[in-house]
């Protein structure tokens, strides 16, 4: 069967095919397309979606749709990982501070962190919160909000849970100071000093920061760029190793982009049920799905199992320092101890600042709009990278999310490649950040939420040409 978003595709292929639109021109506005097919706009989006996918349109931030110049042949993904099968010690993760450090240089194109630009946050609605709590300012914003957190962020996230299918009950959310401290109070309360973590392979560097932090040990394993985590290799390893939890970015992982279906949600739960492992959940990218589907959690599937992270900074702002965690029953008190023996409580202003926002804000059309604008983004770095970059580069298709994960050709030294990119004052992440092993050496992770302008595309070239002169 035919679905109605399909068959506006086909006919507009076939005014595409007839000259009606010409290549390069600008397809009319979603608006006037509902108009003329007497469709919602909603059904139009899904058309244009379709066509871009399969390479006949181009999305341009912040312009439109176009009629590309020749189909978008997409490239090769990467390939699956084959990780060391043994434990390791994470080393080398200083460089990463360097790149953090470029974030906050103005002149700097940031290609490197995986953090917005300001301009993809909700910073207008968030102004009027934290200018509301700042001319309210009494007692209670001016206290210690001592853990778990306070009770108006608990309800507003508990309240944003049930949309996602998750009945939790507000007294129940540990807020933290990011998903970074999230991770680091789940790893510290189910394991410790010398034990071993499994992860996925390449897996977000500040993950193996934290495992290092911990004198904890990774055990990376296989991870597909599109399906995620290999469940037989996981299995294998659980039967190999004595491992104390799993840590997991089911949802649009970083680096990869990539979603676990499901049914391997269902399985990895079970099957870490069956081997008494604790798995952790980095959830902090589930909002942003391009098919505006939020997918589910690990932690919908068996919430003693999971023990459950995420944060506002990717979908509000990074600045303000709020996450927030679920954990079983005595997880929850011993986490919360640990919570408050680091730094006492999570700042008292940005807990009420984004509570306020996530009453009043529009935080729902906010993410809708924001979904779409990574897609093109995303899409748009895509094909500009593969227009620049050496061939036989393969690169990521993400589901969600806005970083890409670049494997340049076999030998091409990627820590040179960001030393010298820094000397264009463009910052990347090279592929050894993402792994405790010498994998990756060969690829790099770019952000592409910065807005597009001439000196984004002037990077991307550059990055070409550094390229081929680092060529083996
Ligand atoms: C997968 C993942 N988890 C956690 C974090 C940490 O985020 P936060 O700023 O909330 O500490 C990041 C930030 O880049 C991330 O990409």
């Amino acid at each position: 069967m035919t679905l109605l978003y399909q068959e506006i595709a086909n006919r507009l292929h076939q005014y595409i095919d007839a000259g009606l639109y010409k290549t390069g021109e600008r397809l009319p506005g979603v608006r006037l397309l509902s108009q003329q097919f007497g469709v919602s706009v909603s059904t139009i989006v899904q058309a244009q979606r379709q066509l871009e996918n399969e390479g006949t349109l181009e999305a341009r931030p912040r312009s439109g749709y176009y009629i590309c110049e020749r189909p978008w042949i997409k490239p090769d993904l990467p390939s699956a990982s084959t990780p060391p099968q043994r434990p390791m010690p994470v080393t080398g993760q200083e460089l990463s501070l360097h790149l953090a450090r470029v974030v906050n240089q103005e002149d700097f194109i940031q290609l490197g962190a995986a953090v917005p630009h300001a301009s993809f946050l909700p910073m207008r609605a968030l102004q009027r919160s934290l200018n509301k709590v700042v001319r309210n300012y009494d007692n209670r914003a001016a206290n210690y909000a001592f853990p778990p957190g306070l009770p108006v962020l608990q309800q507003q996230i508990a309240r944003r849970m049930l949309t996602s299918g998750e009945r939790v009950r507000p007294e129940d959310i540990l807020i933290t100071n990011g998903g970074h401290e999230a991770l680091t109070l789940a790893l510290r309360t189910v394991a410790q000093v010398g034990d071993i973590i499994a992860i996925e392979s390449p897996t977000f560097y500040g993950l193996l920061q934290v495992i290092d932090s911990l004198g904890m040990k990774a055990l990376e394993i296989p991870t597909d760029p599109q399906t995620g985590i290999s469940l037989p290799a996981l299995e294998l390893a659980l039967e190999q190793w004595p491992i104390k939890a799993c840590v997991l970015i089911p949802n649009f992982h970083n680096p990869l982009g990539c979603l676990l279906s499901d049914a391997d949600k269902q399985a990895l739960v079970k099957l870490a049920h069956k081997h008494r492992v604790p798995l952790i959940e980095d959830d902090i990218y589930a909002d942003l799905a391009y098919n505006a589907e939020r997918p589910r959690s690990l932690h919908s599937f068996d919430p003693q199992q999971v023990i459950y992270c995420s944060s506002f900074s990717k979908t509000i702002a990074q600045g303000l320092r709020l996450g927030w965690m679920l954990l079983p029953p005595p997880d929850l008190e011993r986490a919360t101890y640990f919570k408050y023996v680091t730094n006492l409580a999570a700042p008292t202003l940005s807990q009420l600042s984004i509570a306020d926002y996530l009453e009043h804000g529009g935080h729902e059309r906010y993410l809708r709009q924001v979904q779409l604008q990574y897609q093109q983004q995303v899409s748009l770095f895509a094909r500009t990278l593969n227009k620049y970059l050496p061939e036989g580069t393969r690169l990521s298709q993400p589901k969600g999310g806005f970083v890409l994960w670049v494997e340049l050709p076999k030998g091409l030294d990627t820590l040179a490649l960001a030393h010298r990119m820094l000397e264009h004052k463009v910052s990347i992440a090279p592929g050894c950040l993402f792994t405790a092993s010498t994998k990756y050496t060969n690829c790099i992770r770019i952000n592409c939420a910065q807005p597009w302008s001439p000196a984004v595309e002037k990077a991307l070239i550059s990055l070409g040409h550094e390229c081929l002169r680092l060529r083996p």
